[in-house]
């Protein structure tokens, strides 16, 4: 049964729904119950129904950072359908920005630069939505979302009650935060984001200043480093609508200084940036795949992007087992070759790493 049925005003709930529009690789599984939210009032209702209160829950939004690694989702998938995006205060030289959870990203990025404010110029074109930012603290370009959140309002499932989260204590770190180190226990259902009108612009991560070069721009505002992004991106990352991918497949691994030095005396070319800890570095681990000869590799149809070594890709018709096996063949090779474990970014649903 596909459609949709015990409509009500705030949520809907569907019966052995296809997830393959839900979820960026386009891999083929199916939710044994699927629950679009568009009131968060109603969550505690919808969560209380004897049917979702039974079986396991998991929060989807658009499916950008997820590898579906089984056929049968079992319990509930459910997605927040609230999209409002709007002004809540404004000072002379701030805005707090309230939206819903199941607002497009990249659309608050434009609304937001549309409006004057900026900040969030660097994270243009991130897939996803708004509710699902914060559970990776989302960066591009030498920006990260959480340096401007304020508010994350969440449904607590180990209290039972509605929290308002302020970016201390969602412990933003690099691809990092508490909802991540804690899976599962805060629903996220909207997020306020605190842009300011005038903001010293991020152009030195490499490649941003030559794109507003080559684009005759000589002066940039924000929405011209958005758009210099936005080229970068499309030249350097495969669409998901045209190739099912997840963006980097792994996180770039954080080491102590004194490894990344030894590891620099055998692998002089390797990159290296600035890490969240002082005494740690951050290594490629595009870089690494790259070396290791994975790049534009296929087994089958699932395969590394020619255009990116971080990016694993669904040629068609590759199942969720078949990308994770891939991903562990190449994570082993980078161990042995370098003695770096990497690890996943997307969440694996239905596996363990
Ligand atoms: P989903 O994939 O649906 O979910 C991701 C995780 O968040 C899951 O654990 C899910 O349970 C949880 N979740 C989602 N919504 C909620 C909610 N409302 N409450 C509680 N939990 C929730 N990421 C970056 O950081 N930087 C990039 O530059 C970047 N580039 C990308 C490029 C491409 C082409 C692609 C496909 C992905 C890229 N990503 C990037 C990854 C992805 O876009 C982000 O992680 C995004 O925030 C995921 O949003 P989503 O709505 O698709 O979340
Ligand atoms: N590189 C290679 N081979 C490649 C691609 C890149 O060797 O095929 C090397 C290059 O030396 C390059 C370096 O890797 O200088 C870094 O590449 P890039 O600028 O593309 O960044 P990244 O580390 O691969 C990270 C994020 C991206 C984010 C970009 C830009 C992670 C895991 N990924 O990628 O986020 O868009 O920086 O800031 O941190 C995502 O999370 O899904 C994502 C796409």
């Amino acid at each position: 049964m596909s459609l949709p049925v015990n409509a009500q005003d705030g949520w809907t709930l569907q019966y052995d729904a296809s997830l393959q529009a839900l979820n960026t690789f386009h891999v083929a599984a199916r939710a044994q119950r699927l629950v679009h939210v568009h009131d968060p009032a109603c969550l505690p209702q919808v969560l209380a129904l004897p049917e979702v209160a039974d079986g396991p829950l998991l929060v989807l939004g658009s499916g950008s950072n997820v590898l579906l690694s089984t056929d049968q989702v079992p319990g509930t998938v459910l997605v927040f359908a609230n999209t409002t995006v709007e002004i809540i205060e404004h000072r002379q030289d701030h805005a707090l920005v309230r939206a819903g959870a199941g607002a497009s990203w990249h659309g608050l990025v434009v609304e937001s630069l549309q409006q004057g404010l900026s900040g969030l110029e660097n994270l243009a074109l991130i897939p996803g939505t708004v509710g699902a930012a914060p559970i990776q603290n989302i960066g591009a370009y030498g920006v990260q979302v959480g340096e401007f959140i304020q508010t994350v309002e969440a449904w607590d499932q180990q209290a039972a009650q509605w929290v308002r989260l302020d970016a201390e204590q969602c412990a933003f770190g690099y691809r990092d935060s508490v909802f991540k180190q804690e899976p599962d226990r805060y629903l996220i259902t909207a997020v306020e984001l605190r842009l300011p009108l005038l903001h010293h612009l991020r152009m030195d991560y490499a490649g941003i200043a030559e794109e507003l070069t080559a684009q005759g721009v000589e002066l940039p505002a924000a929405v011209d480093v958005a758009n210099a992004i936005i080229a970068i991106r499309r030249r350097k990352l495969p669409d998901p609508d045209v190739l099912g991918n997840a963006g980097s497949f792994f996180k770039n691994p954080q080491l102590p200084l004194e490894q990344v030095e030894l590891l620099q005396q055998h692998f002089p070319q390797l990159p290296v940036f600035p890490a969240d800890r002082e005494d740690h570095r951050k290594l490629s681990a595009a870089w690494m795949i790259e070396h290791c000869g994975w790049k534009a590799y296929r087994e089958g149809d699932a395969g590394v992007s020619p255009a990116h070594a971080l990016v694993l890709v669904n040629h068609g018709q590759a199942t969720g087992a078949e990308l994770l096996a891939l991903a562990r063949q190449i994570s082993a090779s980078v161990l042995e070759t370098f003695g770096v474990p990497i690890e996943p970014e997307p969440r694996l649903i239905g596996a363990q790493w």
